[in-house]
């Protein structure tokens, strides 16, 4: 990908929109030809039709066809993973979070959720052989629970300097559904210059479940949630950067066998999370994580604790 002067090079695209397009995030063949007229009408401030034009324009040019499975090896090798801070964990996750995917964690209250979504936003800043990426945090909070101080806790306790481990870490409190979608579509930049590895969002569903709460709206809804997770996968790809978001359990009364509580999101969710992990407390304070659904990876369960140092075995 040396997109830098090729977007030039497309159909209907003049410096002036080639700037537009770059300083939103849209610098690559490949990175206008997954995106959708409306994203690129509103990064560009272009008419649909033009929007339409380029885009087909960077499909035809970006060879986004067929590859061959060696391939895909070739960029799985690149996926990084961040350790949670748990050996068990790590172990059932196949050697932590993964970078290019979005993986969801649900649990009820207290379960633990953001106390591991604050675990890895310390941790993705360690050098990989200590379990990070070296990366920095782009950290969407909803619902206020982003706490600095606890961050300053958990990087002293792995030997960081907790003030260095604020800076590298990006938050912003979304207010409506609309903020947080543009949170993460203006999010490109910042990831690229800053070397972003780990973006959080705390938590996913809470601000569309308050806003859309009828049966009929439900529809508009998932479209919107598609919408902010094809935002967030793009950038998970690429980036090269892990996408972790908590989600909420709603009770489900006509399960009579196993767990009656499920994630909050429906199929959207559920299609589009690479890996979900079900949180819940235990005994003695301990919580157990259950990997479910995950496309490589057996269901298994690792216990954990949340001590004053963080998330440990
Ligand atoms: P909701 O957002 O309410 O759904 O919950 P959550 O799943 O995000 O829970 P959260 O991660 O906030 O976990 C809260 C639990 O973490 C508390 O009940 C404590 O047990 C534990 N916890 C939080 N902060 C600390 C801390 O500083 N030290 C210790 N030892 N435990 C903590
Ligand atoms: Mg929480």
């Amino acid at each position: 990908m040396n997109g830098v002067e090729e977007i030039e090079k497309l159909q209907g695209i003049g410096p002036a929109i080639a700037e537009k397009l770059r300083s939103s995030g849209y610098d690559t063949l490949e990175s206008i030809a997954v995106a959708t007229p409306v994203e690129l009408s509103e990064a560009a401030e272009i008419g649909a039709k033009t929007a339409i034009q380029i885009i087909r324009a960077a499909r035809e040019q970006a060879d986004m066809g067929y590859e061959k499975a060696t391939e895909i090896m070739e960029r799985r090798k690149s996926v990084g993973h961040i350790s949670t801070g748990s050996n068990n964990l790590d172990e059932v996750l196949g050697g932590g979070v993964e970078t290019q995917a979005i993986t969801e964690i649900f649990g009820e209250f207290g379960s633990g959720k953001t106390q591991l979504a604050h675990q890895l936003s310390v941790n993705v800043q360690l050098p990989e052989e200590k379990g990070g990426l070296g990366g920095k945090v782009l950290y969407i909070d909803t619902e206020n629970t982003f706490r600095p101080e606890r961050i300053g806790q958990m990087a002293r306790a792995v030997g960081l300097d907790p003030g260095d481990a604020l800076e590298n870490i990006y938050v912003a409190r979304a207010y409506t559904t609309d903020h947080q979608m543009l949170l993460a579509e203006k999010a490109g930049e910042l990831v690229k210059e800053n070397f972003v590895k780990l973006i959080v969002v705390d938590a996913l569903m809470s601000l569309f479940r308050t806003e859309y709460c009828g049966r009929g709206e439900l529809a508009e809804r998932q479209q919107k949630l598609g919408r902010h997770l094809a935002t967030l996968h793009k950038l998970a790809e690429l980036h090269n950067l892990a996408v972790f978001v908590t989600n909420h359990v709603q009770s489900k009364p006509d399960v009579f066998f196993g767990d009656p509580t499920r994630p909050v999101g429906g199929h959207v969710l559920g299609h589009s999370a690479t890996a979900r992990i079900y949180l819940r407390k235990s005994e003695k304070g301990s919580r157990v994580a259950k990997l479910i659904d995950h496309p490589a990876l057996p269901p298994e369960s690792a216990r954990f604790y949340i001590c004053k140092e963080g998330i440990r075995d």
